[in-house]
């Protein structure tokens, strides 16, 4: 793990100390780099993934629109969508000229176009082929943990042995030492990827046996896990616990990480001094040009005044088409005025 701080845009200090205790789950069109800035905003610590990025379109397609992220972003893991070994590690090596800080490959995507192009949730039926793809990954870019995201389980398989020896393999056979478990299974017949979100069953216990059994394993927790004493509970049994939804709908679960789960002493800045730096990198980055617009960044706040009186007004402010059509800034202060107002 690096142990380094570096200085962000907002001049906030990163750090790096505590590695993957908590992390922000990849989700594709939800943790983009305005995402991300808003939650380091929140966490100097926490652990962030990028959405998945297709192997292939980093290296047919061009790699600076997949790969380009604002300084102050890491510790940044890129995870890569994909099963053919040489095409993950191409992909790899042009992302470590960005300075990622882990790569990590896709194993519990349950999606039917993932599936068509034969990877995400059903390479778990081919362990042979993913620590191919992880050794593979792994020497074209030694300098960088290359990780892995996984189900417990494909479709009606609900047996713990085969889970295990999924792990055990691939803790044999490759040098991955980090397994973010998303602990249900991807049903693959005939549930929608929102549905496979919600509906296969969670076996934390499952998850808690990896890590009993290979306590060498660095083991993340992921799935349905939603607020702070939930996330202690389960750092009672795991190394980390990565959260997705819940850091999306209510980015400030995470105001509290870095005091109650890193032991720092420095207090998050406060939801004011959040939303006037996300107006000045808001104001940064429309200056900056790189065709972004004021509704690419502020969709991602919307969850940011969540159980505050005002919320409402919040949200519709902040997604008013004819608002945001003017492209100023101005509206999200405006927005906190409102907010402000009612509090
Ligand atoms: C909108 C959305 C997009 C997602 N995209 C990805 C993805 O790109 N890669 C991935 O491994 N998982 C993806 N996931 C799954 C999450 O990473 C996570 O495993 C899942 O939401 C369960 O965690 P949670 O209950 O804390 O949300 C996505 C989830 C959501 C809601």
């Amino acid at each position: 793990m690096q142990n380094l701080e570096k200085p962000n845009q907002n001049n906030q200090v990163t750090d790096f100390s505590g590695g993957r205790r908590l992390s922000v789950a990849p989700m594709l069109d939800w943790t983009d780099r305005h995402y991300r800035v808003m939650a380091r905003l929140i966490s100097r610590h926490a652990w962030l993934y990028t959405e998945m990025i297709n192997a292939g379109a980093i290296v047919y397609g061009d790699p600076d629109r997949f790969l380009y992220y604002n300084e102050g972003e890491n510790p940044l893991a890129l995870q890569l969508g994909g099963s053919e070994p040489a095409l993950l590690a191409e992909a790899a090596k042009r992302a470590a000229a960005y300075a990622y800080d882990e790569i990590n490959l896709n194993c519990g995507c349950p999606s039917p176009r993932v599936q068509k192009g034969a990877f995400g949730a059903c390479l778990m039926q081919e362990v042979a082929l993913v620590a191919d793809c992880l050794n593979t990954m792994q020497d074209a870019v030694p300098d960088i943990p290359v990780t892995i995201k996984h189900r417990i389980g494909i479709d009606r398989q609900t047996e713990y042995a085969p889970l295990a020896d999924f792990v055990g393999t691939l803790s044999d056979k490759t040098a991955c030492r980090v397994f973010i478990v998303h602990a249900r299974n991807a049903w693959l017949d005939g549930l929608s990827p929102k549905e496979n979100r919600d509906i296969p069953p969670l076996r934390y216990d499952y998850v808690h046996r990896l890590k009993r059994e290979f306590p060498q394993l660095e083991i993340i927790i992921n799935g349905g896990i939603d607020h702070n004493d939930a996330v202690a509970a389960q750092l009672a049994a795991v190394d980390g616990v990565m959260v997705g939804r819940a850091c999306y709908h209510n980015p400030m679960i995470m105001h509290d990480w870095d005091r109650r789960f890193y032991g720092s002493d420095k207090a998050a800045p406060d939801l004011d001094s959040i939303v006037h730096a996300l107006y000045d990198y808001a104001c940064r980055q429309l200056a900056a040009g790189r065709g972004t617009t004021l509704r690419h960044m502020v969709r991602h706040y919307l969850g940011l005044t969540h159980g505050l009186n005002g919320a409402r007004q919040w949200r519709r402010m902040l997604s008013d088409a004819n608002l945001l059509g003017a492209n100023n800034p101005q509206l999200i202060l405006d927005a906190w005025q409102a907010v402000q107002r009612l509090n």
